[in-house]
């Protein structure tokens, strides 16, 4: 049989497999090398930073929950400075695609962000997480609203020269038109879901387990809500998808391509083997050759037609 084609497009940037990390589960790349030879990954996506270094929340930041995790990390990174100082040059060295997702305050920080890192060559697209759950005042209320995640993408693309990624939050009502409003602030690409709100709370103290009430929910157990979202998303929009949550086999990734992502991006699954990307390389690739299919390509969006 003919070796099997998986690369993918995500509008300019071609991918040589369809498989990503997600943002912050694989910290800056660096944190994965001895697990596993990240050159055979697709792209990876490192974790999000913000103009100002953050400590993140007080412990505990982690529940592990019946099929998945609530995490409240409070988006803790070294911050552009430190970034630029420490982590650009590990990522400099790596022969793949590199997405660096971005979060802020206000779209002043987002532009700031952009406006750095445009300057940065080894950056294959900036991921614009309008979605954080986990930190007061900021985050949510973006990935919310239609006419902000409107004006933060046009406003990071004016900034930005390469590819934007817009990533979507789960927690709205009518996803579609988080997408639509995306593709018409000039977004490249978009990436979903961020995690889902929820609690937890500690019978001992009655009072909730994390610091700052919410935390964000990840791992199987929101796989049918994502990939209910990547297929209502992809009938909408013309951009290409990165479909991620709870993504945990190759079975999964391939369910995510046929709802119509280009691409997907593995997580909590990391946290739990931290080669499972590799691993799921290895599976989508044997559900093609099952299938006796030579291109991924005609598994994308399949369920859609
Ligand atoms: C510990 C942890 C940290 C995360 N940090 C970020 C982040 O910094 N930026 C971001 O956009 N998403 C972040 N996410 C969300 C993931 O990238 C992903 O969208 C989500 O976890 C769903 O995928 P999964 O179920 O495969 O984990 C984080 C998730 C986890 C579990």
């Amino acid at each position: 049989m003919k070796e099997i084609d998986l690369s993918t497009k995500l509008g300019e940037i071609t991918l040589k497999n369809p498989v990503i990390t997600a943002s912050g589960t694989c910290g800056y790349g660096q944190e994965l090398e001895d697990y596993m030879d990240l050159e055979q990954l697709g792209a990876l996506t490192v974790k999000g930073i913000t103009l100002q270094a953050k400590t993140g929340n007080p412990v505990p930041r982690i529940v592990e929950t019946p099929a998945g995790i609530l995490n409240s990390i409070g988006l803790e990174n070294p911050g552009l400075e430190g970034f630029l100082a420490d982590k650009i040059k590990i990522i400099k060295g790596y022969q793949l695609p590199v997405f660096v997702n971005i979060s802020g305050y206000s779209i002043e920080d987002f532009v700031l962000l952009a406006e750095k890192l445009a300057e940065i060559s080894c950056i294959a697209a900036l991921e614009v997480n309008v979605s954080c759950p986990n930190i007061p005042g900021g985050g949510l209320a973006f990935g919310t609203d239609p006419e902000l995640i409107y004006q933060i993408t046009k406003q990071v693309k004016a900034a930005y020269p390469g590819s934007v990624i817009v990533k979507l939050s789960p927690n709205v009502t009518a996803i579609s038109d988080m997408a639509i409003a995306a593709q018409e602030g000039g977004a490249d690409i978009i990436s979903l879901i961020n995690t889902l709100q929820g609690m937890a709370i500690d019978l001992e103290r009655q009072k909730p387990v994390f610091a700052n009430t919410f935390g964000g929910l990840s791992g199987p157990a929101i796989k049918p809500v994502a990939l209910r979202m990547v297929y209502q998303v992809a009938q909408k929009i013309k951009i290409p998808i990165i479909g991620m949550g709870g993504i945990m086999t190759g079975q999964d990734a391939v369910e995510f391509l046929l709802a119509g992502a280009s691409a997907v991006a593995i997580g909590t699954a990391t946290l739990i083997h931290p080669d499972a990307p590799l691993m799921i390389i290895k599976e989508i690739k044997a559900y093609l050759q099952d299938k006796k299919i030579n291109n991924i390509q005609e598994i994308i969006g399949k369920v859609l037609n």
